[in-house]
């Protein structure tokens, strides 16, 4: 529990909880955060609902949520039934004293905990700025009469298409391209309330951490600087850790099949299309048979990750092997870090969560974008039109669409500039975190 800064002088460790909002998302980047904690001297308290732990005891075993001196793991009940809830609830009995708490932008509610028993804390948010930017514009939103929308006619009738001029730091931008969520007529819908009220407690945090890097988003975060407490950019979290740690660190709610690595070995660069929609979309029936075909039309090699629950049913027919050749792979979960750093793999199928985008320009690869809900579509709209690394499939998916568009980032003269582009963002994304203002930023949270 406690360090010795020099000789015979015991100083007690600083002490962090760190809470995040229990999504596979979220969990990464956190998980990040607090093993760069902790291998700087950090206790640390990493908080889990009661229904992710037992999740995570199925995924990676015992072994995986095994609680040292100095890393601990606990856990709170979700409000979920207990038959939905298999491990024990963990609660370590008593630790050292607090001197630091790490709240997701959207766990606020641990904000006020730390203000409430005086601990120092501090904001963490793990999605893009742009997103943080648009959610805190959602009262804006209904005080400007757009949202929740008049009735179903909106969603078709081309007013997404409209320009939204008044967010600063966004002046491109529309209805369509700002989160998924606003498309509403309900005034009482829950996410588009949830991430609105979330989205406020920013104003409220001592400092905001982002998983984000200064370069990357430079409009939206000067916009914010003035609006909001000390923003500090620190992002790819993917990049902080060497590979070793990250690949030890206990996050996966799905059980990893390294498979997929040994087969991505075999290839050769720049071969294989990737396709992974992360961990909370599903797809219908429907959608997915034209992604699979287009997929399959395209000709290429491909590694597709299906949870098992993508989809309803059991999965791709025979005929669909037999069409791809010997030309795919299917995996239920992969370390998608260690995935997009592999030569073979040259363009990625991406709904474009936050973590998804991130980790495809660490590993400088091209983006596919089918964004669905949250602030996907406002990250499919950077990567598209700002970045230059994506290319968007259209909203309802047609395998001819699919096709043309993989053939064209894996062959054609589009996916060239996209590559050239994506390795620009590599390279800036790897300075930063090494020595940029990514490395600047993350070692300010040691001096909290
Ligand atoms: C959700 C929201 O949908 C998204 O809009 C928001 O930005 C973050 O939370 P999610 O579906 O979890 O996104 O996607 P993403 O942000 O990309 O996070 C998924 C994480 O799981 C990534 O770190 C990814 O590397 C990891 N993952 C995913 C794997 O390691 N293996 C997989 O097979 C799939």
């Amino acid at each position: 529990r406690s360090m010795k800064r020099s000789e015979g002088e015991e100083v007690e460790r600083p002490h962090a909880v760190c809470l995040p909002m229990p999504a596979q998302g979220h969990l990464n980047p956190m998980m990040v955060l607090s093993t760069f904690l902790h291998s700087h001297g950090f206790t640390i308290t990493f908080i889990h609902t009661d229904f992710d732990r037992s999740r995570l005891l199925r995924s990676g075993g015992p072994a995986a949520l095994r609680s040292t001196e100095t890393f601990r793991y606990a856990s709170f009940p979700d409000g979920l039934p207990p038959s939905d809830i298999e491990g024990n609830r963990h609660t370590p009995a008593s630790g050292p004293k607090v001197t630091l708490l790490v709240w997701d932008g959207i766990t606020s509610f641990g904000r006020r905990a730390a203000e409430a028993l005086g601990i120092p804390n501090v904001m963490f948010w793990t999605a893009s700025a742009a997103g943080l930017l648009s959610y805190l514009h959602f009262p804006e939103l209904v005080a400007r009469g757009i949202a929740p929308l008049k009735d179903e006619s909106y969603l078709s009738n081309g007013y997404l298409e409209s320009r939204v001029d008044w967010i600063p730091g966004m002046k491109d931008i529309t209805l369509r391209d700002l989160p998924g969520v606003l498309r509403t007529t309900d005034p009482d819908d829950i996410m588009f309330n949830f991430v609105k009220d979330e989205a406020m407690s920013a104003h409220e945090a001592s400092a905001i951490f982002i998983n984000t890097f200064d370069e990357l988003e430079l409009e939206v975060l000067t916009a914010m600087a003035s609006k909001l407490p000390p923003i500090h950019p620190i992002g790819p979290l993917s990049l902080l850790l060497p590979n070793h740690q990250a690949a030890s660190m206990a996050s996966n709610l799905w059980k990893e099949d390294g498979r997929c690595m040994e087969w991505l070995d075999q290839r050769e660069a720049e071969s294989v299309v990737y396709v992974n929609f992360g961990s909370v979309i599903n797809l219908t029936v429907e959608t997915f048979k034209e992604f699979a075909w287009g997929l399959v039309d395209s000709k290429q090699y491909f590694l597709w990750v299906i949870r098992p629950d993508l989809v309803p049913g059991s999965g791709l027919p025979e005929e669909f092997w037999e069409a791809a050749r010997g030309r795919g792979l299917v995996v239920e979960w992969c370390s998608q870090r260690e995935v997009l750093m592999k030569a073979s793999v040259g363009a990625f199928v991406t709904h474009c969560g936050w973590n998804s985008v991130l980790e495809a320009i660490a590993g400088g690869v091209p983006m596919l974008c089918w964004p669905a809900f949250a602030e996907q579509t406002t990250n499919c709209y950077y990567a598209c039109k700002k970045w230059g690394v994506g290319v968007e499939i259209g909203e309802v998916v047609r395998r001819e669409e699919v096709t043309r568009l993989v053939v064209e980032v894996m062959e054609g003269e589009k996916g060239k500039e996209m590559k050239k582009k994506a390795a620009q963002w590599k390279e800036k994304a790897h300075r930063t975190i090494k020595a940029g203002s990514s490395f600047t930023n993350i070692n300010r949270l040691l001096l909290v």
